[in-house]
C-alpha cells in the first residue's frame, strides 16, 4: 500500500472512534469538497482535510470547549493538538518528511487559513460543516448555539464558498430557516 493510503486508512480508523456522530462523515466530506474546489490538491492537503478534526476523535485527550472562555482560543488549541496527533500517524506509515510537515502545518492553521493551501482547507471544512454537520449539530446543541456556530462558519468562507453554501438544499424547513437567518 502507498504510504499516503496507509495514513488515510489509519486516520479514518481513529476518527471512526469519535463520539461526535458527524465526525467520520465530516472528515471524508471535507476531503470531497477539497477535491471539488481543487482537483489537483496534493497529498499534504488531502491528508490534512481528512485529519483536520482528529483531536475530537480521542475522548480521553481531546481539547474541551469548557476549558476555554474564548471560542477562537479553543479552536486554536484544537487545531494544534490535532497536528500533534497526526504527526506520529504519518511517520508510522513512512510518509515523506516534507509531506508530514506540510500536512501538520495545515491542520494547525485549518481554522484560520492565511495562505492559498490553508485557505482551501478552511473553505472545504466550512462548506462541509454546512453540508453534513449542521443538522446533527442542531439536534445536539439547539437553535441559538447552532446559529452562533453557523455565523462563525459563514464569516470565514471565501466569496466562492459562500455561493456554494447559499445553494445547499436541506429539504427541512427548520434548517432552511436557520440558514436564511445566518445569511441575512
Ligand atoms: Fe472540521
Amino acid at each position: 500500500m502507498r504510504n499516503v493510503d496507509c495514513a488515510k486508512q489509519k486516520i479514518r480508523a481513529v476518527i471512526a472512534g469519535s463520539r461526535v456522530p458527524e465526525d467520520p462523515r465530516h472528515a471524508d466530506n471535507t476531503l470531497e469538497w477539497l477535491l471539488r474546489l481543487e482537483p489537483d490538491a496534493g497529498d499534504a492537503l488531502q491528508l490534512a482535510a481528512l485529519a483536520h478534526d482528529i483531536d475530537r476523535a480521542i475522548e480521553a485527550i481531546k481539547v474541551k470547549r469548557a476549558d476555554f472562555d474564548d471560542y477562537d482560543a479553543f479552536k486554536a488549541a484544537h487545531a494544534r493538538h490535532g497536528a500533534e496527533i497526526l504527526r506520529p500517524i504519518l511517520n508510522a506509515c513512512g510518509v515523506a518528511g516534507d509531506i508530514v510537515d506540510e500536512a501538520c502545518r495545515l491542520v494547525e492553521v485549518h481554522e484560520v487559513g492565511g495562505d492559498p493551501s490553508s485557505d482551501l482547507l478552511k473553505d472545504a471544512d466550512s462548506i462541509s460543516y454546512f453540508d453534513v454537520n449542521l443538522p446533527l449539530y442542531y439536534q445536539r446543541e439547539g437553535w441559538a448555539e447552532t446559529k452562533r456556530r453557523s455565523l462563525w462558519g459563514y464569516r470565514r468562507l471565501s466569496a466562492r464558498a459562500r455561493k456554494i453554501v447559499e445553494n445547499i438544499n436541506y429539504g427541512d424547513d427548520e434548517m432552511v430557516r436557520l440558514l436564511q437567518e445566518v445569511l441575512s
